[in-house]
């Protein structure tokens, strides 16, 4: 039986920094109010028309490959995580593959959110495990900066989430107690409605109920309206403080799941790579779980929430910058839109 690791990981940032100061010329905001309630000062945004979240998610393929010391064409299954994809469909999976002129391999898209990077390598780590797979890429990538509303009325959303994509190759080892220990995965549909970009989608005569003004027509028509783009309601919608509650609970409940069933303790964790959801949440997660800073990694500072790339982007980073070394014991832990979470423990 062959346990899977992580044999290479990267990361890409857009250049475009913006500010909290930058985003005052747009709405009603502060770099104060922002600071404060989440802990970023700044976020990188996508350029508009030359980067696309398939053309990000490549950028950081290629550094997870190179630093796997394999090839584009050796991977054998692709797993893309993104909220944010180029197309309603197909997913961007797909699109990576032709970008990266792979074989006809396998291409898989997740839609989990936050939890999307977590839940893709728990899939990627079950294919490996199984002897299915040898070498699979799995990517978060997000460019938010397209669909968001950037006026006054979608200030609660907007100045959190940021742009970026982070990847890792997944590979077999046999090296006894190495690698991926367990994967954790969670969900709650009863919130499906409080984190969500509603339209466009299939259940849009659903709300129809609520939105008088709207058209009611026999057929079609409800993509995208005019009444959706006037009124708001095509931007992603975020019940802050029910995210926030849960979250707190969560987030340490799925890790504490992660440590108990490998008979581990807090103290035994190396590192903690919660996904970049707003600082005082990881700050909670910390205070909650007993966790020293140097057990913490925390970039949302510099990158705002980049959703599915949150986890593998402070990862990546993370062992950039020399804090994560062999046989270090790695916790990553998720939560957002579904509600969804999820955590995993890795011996590196
Ligand atoms: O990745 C997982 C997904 N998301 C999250 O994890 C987010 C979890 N939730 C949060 O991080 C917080 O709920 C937010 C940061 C989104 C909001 O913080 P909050 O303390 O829950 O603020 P609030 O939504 O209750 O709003 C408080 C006030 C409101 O004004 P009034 O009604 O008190 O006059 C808002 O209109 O702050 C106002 N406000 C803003 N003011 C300046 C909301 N957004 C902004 C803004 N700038 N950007």
């Amino acid at each position: 039986m062959f346990q899977s690791k992580i044999a290479g990981i990267g990361y890409y940032v857009p250049k475009n920094v913006y500010t909290n100061q930058d985003l005052e010329r747009f709405m009603d905001t502060s770099d104060a109010w922002i600071q404060e309630r989440t802990g970023i000062k700044e976020r990188r945004y996508a350029d508009r028309l030359t980067e696309t979240t398939t053309t990000m998610a490549v950028e950081a393929a290629k550094v997870a490959i190179e630093r796997a010391k394999t090839t584009a064409d050796a991977i054998d299954f692709v797993i893309f995580a993104t909220l944010t994809p180029d197309y309603y469909f197909p997913g961007c999976a797909v699109l990576l593959q032709r970008e990266m002129k792979m074989n006809e391999v396998g291409c898989l898209d997740i839609r989990n959110q936050c939890s999307g990077f977590v839940y893709a390598l728990s899939i990627a780590d079950q294919f490996i495990k199984t002897g299915m797979y040898k070498n699979i890429l799995v990517v978060g990538s997000e460019k938010q900066s397209f669909a968001m509303d950037f006026s006054t009325r979608g200030r609660n959303v907007s100045v959190i989430f940021g742009d970026g994509a982070g990847a890792a190759v997944l590979q077999p080892t046999t090296e006894p107690g190495k690698g991926i220990l367990s994967t954790h995965l969670h969900a709650d549909g009863n919130y499906a409605e409080q984190l969500a970009m509603h339209y466009p989608g299939a259940s849009a005569g659903y709300w129809l109920e609520n939105k008088p003004n709207w058209p009611d027509k026999e057929l079609g028509d409800l993509l995208i309206t005019k009444e959706m783009l006037e009124d708001g309601s095509l931007f992603p919608y975020m019940d802050g403080q029910t995210v926030f509650k849960k979250a707190v609970v969560k987030f340490p409940e799925v890790i504490q799941e992660a440590l108990t069933k490998n008979g581990l303790a807090t103290t035994d964790i190396d590192l903690l790579v919660p996904h970049q959801a707003n600082l005082r949440i990881s700050q909670y997660i910390q205070k909650t779980l007993g966790l020293k800073d140097e057990q913490v990694v925390n970039n949302i500072q510099k990158y705002g929430n980049t959703t599915a790339a949150s986890v593998p982007i402070a990862l990546a980073e993370a062992w950039e910058e020399g804090r994560i070394k062999d046989g270090d014991l790695i916790c990553l832990a998720a939560f957002g839109a579904g509600f969804t979470w999820g955590s995993a423990l890795i011996r590196w």
